[in-house]
């Protein structure tokens, strides 16, 4: 048997793990695995790719990125988002497969978020033997409680939040720091509560910039003189939120800035110095914490015998402390979002945290 696996959309730590446990398990089973580079792009003609064997994969667990490459564009299109995909030319397909047939390819493991998952099922929709491994720092994939990198990327912010901390307690400062996630607040929610941040503003709750200055103020007269406030990217105010839009579809396609605005909004409501730091692609590189590996290597070794089992069109998913399996189509149709009733959310306001509503 010969198995291939991509890594397609944005990077995230802990994406080289998978690789370390797709080839370890499938090297137990005698198997060969072909990486393909840069995505989808790498079963393109001429194709580009690999064949990963165990020492090729020595010292890639502590690394960052993707020893594979990856892209979020190319020639198989996804959209990404809760609107819908758009569809990968068939001719692409065409070649796409004819590749796999050529290097007689039984699996394709593809390591993806939720817009390279959307191309997954399509493609597995049109016969290609696809098996889908979670991936995204910004933990919005419905069928899976986590994914690798996210535990990477929570723990730049609470470093950030650390050093944040210290500098706005001499200046007494507020500091203001905008995280990522898109439409998702899973990274500046669990980041802010473990960093200490005392104003989290997330996508999912409405907030007022009055009723967080309010906050602030009463937190000036009762002796605490600095603030840490986290912002997550894909917050909307109702006049400005800084978000580059999708001419043709209407979607949200770029996010960052927004932590300038709701800094300078707060200076000028309460009088006091603020600044604004955005962690940016921070969160995205480095070596992944254990937990991401191990995740990683998880998802990886699941996503192998999945392949044994001919579990095509199956997405690895976490559950409950299980590594399991779900139809792709159930991870992708809609985003998971923090829930504003949720425990994490009641976790907050039960320490003072202000969500500003
Ligand atoms: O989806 C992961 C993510 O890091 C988001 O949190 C962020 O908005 C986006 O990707 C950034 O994408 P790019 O690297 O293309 O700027």
């Amino acid at each position: 048997m010969r198995i291939g696996i991509l890594n397609s959309g944005g990077d995230c730590p802990g994406l080289n793990a998978v690789i370390h446990g797709v080839v370890g398990a499938a090297t137990e089973l005698g198997w060969e695995v072909f990486g393909f580079r840069d995505g989808f792009e790498g079963l393109l003609s001429p194709g580009d790719s690999l064949v990963l064997r165990p020492q090729d994969t020595i010292g890639i667990l502590k690394l960052g990125g993707t020893i594979l490459g990856t892209t979020n564009k190319g020639h198989f299109a996804s959209r990404i988002g809760a609107s819908g995909v758009s569809d990968t030319p068939t001719e692409v397909i065409r070649k796409g497969k004819q590749t796999l047939d050529d290097l007689g390819i039984g699996a394709l493991i593809v390591v993806g978020g939720d817009g390279s998952l959307k191309t997954a099922l399509q493609l597995y929709r049109q016969g290609w033997p696809v098996i889908g491994v979670p991936k995204t720092i910004d933990n919005d994939l419905q069928a899976t409680a986590m994914t690798f990198g996210f535990d990477s990327a929570v723990s730049t912010v609470v470093d950030g939040l650390d050093r944040l901390h210290t500098t706005a307690e001499s200046h007494k400062r507020i500091l203001v720091l905008e995280v990522m996630g898109r439409q998702a607040g899973w990274i500046a929610l669990w980041g802010g509560i473990a960093g200490g941040a005392k104003v989290i503003l997330l996508p999912e709750i409405p907030f007022d910039l009055g009723k967080v200055a309010d906050f602030i103020r009463q937190r000036d007269a009762s002796g605490l003189h600095s603030t840490l406030v986290v912002v997550a990217e894909g917050v909307r105010l109702p006049d400005d939120d800084m978000v580059t839009i999708d001419e043709k579809t209407g979607d949200r396609v770029r996010f960052g800035g927004v932590g300038d605005v709701v800094a300078n909004r707060l200076q000028a409501l309460t009088g006091k110095e603020t600044r604004a730091c955005t962690l940016g692609h921070l969160q995205r590189g480095g070596a992944p914490t254990a937990l991401d590996r191990i995740l990683g290597v998880r998802f990886g070794v699941k996503a192998v015998k999945l392949a044994e089992e001919g579990g095509f069109g199956r997405m690895v998913s976490y559950q409950s402390y299980h590594v399991d399996s779900v139809p792709i189509e159930e991870a992708v149709h809609q985003l998971r979002t923090v829930d504003p009733a949720g425990e994490m959310v009641q976790v907050a306001r039960s320490i003072g945290i202000c969500l500003g509503d």
